[in-house]
């Protein structure tokens, strides 16, 4: 034993044993029992004390045993310490249990076959036993597998799969419930709730009406009441606009750095809340008239006509 784990190896080998075994038995719900129990840890570290005291007693008593023995019983003493652990009966036993050793090359003709393909020949070796006794395991293994899958009906991996499946799907439709922020351009939509228009007017009041207006009659950046849109009316792309900002040079930044996406879906409706709205003063119309895609359109650009000729 001495030889194979030296001392520093002993200690933290048996003082980590013990630890893992008392994490595994000791139920402390998601925390490690140690951090959970502080008992635990007082025990640990008492345990890791008393283990290194022990090693130096024992340490300390072979020592004085070796100057008390005679020449001889040293002799003998240093002769069994020389023995190899490979040498040991327990060892050969292991051993003997997965290799044969191979047939000595002066008793090979005893097991040559008969057969001589251009002198070629073949010994018959038995298999080495380690080979023999997976392939009896893998035997016993399959009679398991066949009657735990095939006739119990345990769930096999398709089974498994398609629980998991159903699983995580639950799992993400309940995360996408509570994680406002994994909307972008493409899933984006209006927002009609009173108080999300709400809380988007704080967010335009404080970071857009430097240059919108707090109408949003616009300023140094466009009218926003307006159906006449740079940069493409909808939901999708105000909120895009919002994201990414608008173009080059124009002052229109992106404000995806500075608010949440939820943040800008409120900001990006609240505008939208202000179509048709006739702030005084307006700024002029600026790009194209928007008319939204999956919108009736014969009757959108009749509106968009009579609403035009409204605020002219
Ligand atoms: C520094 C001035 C400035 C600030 C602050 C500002 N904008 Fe703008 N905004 C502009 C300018 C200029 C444009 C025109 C961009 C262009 O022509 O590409 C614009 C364009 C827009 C457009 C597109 C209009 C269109 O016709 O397509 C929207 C929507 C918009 N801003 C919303 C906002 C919102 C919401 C905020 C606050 C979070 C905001 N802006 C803050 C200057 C500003």
């Amino acid at each position: 034993m001495k030889k194979i784990f030296p001392v520093y190896l002993r200690v933290p080998i048996i003082f980590f044993a013990v630890f893992l075994a008392m994490e595994y038995f000791i139920d402390s719900g998601d925390r490690p029992a140690f951090v959970k129990y502080p008992m635990i840890s007082v025990f640990l570290v008492v345990f890791l004390f008393l283990l290194i005291a022990i090693e130096l007693v024992v340490a300390a008593v072979d020592n004085v045993t070796y100057h008390l023995l005679t020449d001889e019983q040293r002799k003998q003493l240093e002769e069994a310490n020389e023995i190899k652990i490979t040498d040991s009966k327990l060892f050969q036993k292991i051993k003997k249990w997965f290799v044969k050793e191979s047939q000595p090359i002066e008793t090979e003709s005893d097991i040559l076959l008969s057969h001589d393909y251009d002198g070629i020949k073949e010994l018959d070796n038995d298999l080495p036993p380690w080979w023999t006794k997976l392939f009896y395991a893998c035997i016993v293994f399959s009679f398991i597998y066949l009657a735990k899958y095939h006739i119990f009906g345990h769930d096999d991996q398709a089974k498994e799969f398609e629980t998991e499946m159903a699983e995580a799907k639950l799992a993400v439709e309940e995360y996408k419930k509570t994680a406002k922020d994994l909307i972008d351009a493409e899933t984006v939509t209006l927002l009609t709730d009173a108080g999300d228009i709400a809380a988007g007017k704080a967010v335009f009041e404080a970071n857009c009406v430097a240059c919108h207006r707090p109408d949003a009659g616009g300023a140094i950046g466009p009218n926003l009441t307006d159906d006449h849109w740079i940069l493409g009316g909808g939901i999708k792309n105000v909120f895009h606009t919002i994201t990414e900002g608008g173009r080059d040079g124009k002052g229109m930044v992106a404000w995806k750095g500075t608010l949440k996406p939820s943040e800008i879906q409120q900001v990006a409706s609240y505008v939208l809340s202000l179509q048709g709205s006739n702030p005084k003063d307006p700024k002029p119309a600026e790009g194209e008239i928007w008319v939204e895609e999956n919108a009736p359109k014969a009757a959108d650009t009749k509106t968009e006509e009579a609403k035009t000729v409204a605020q002219n």
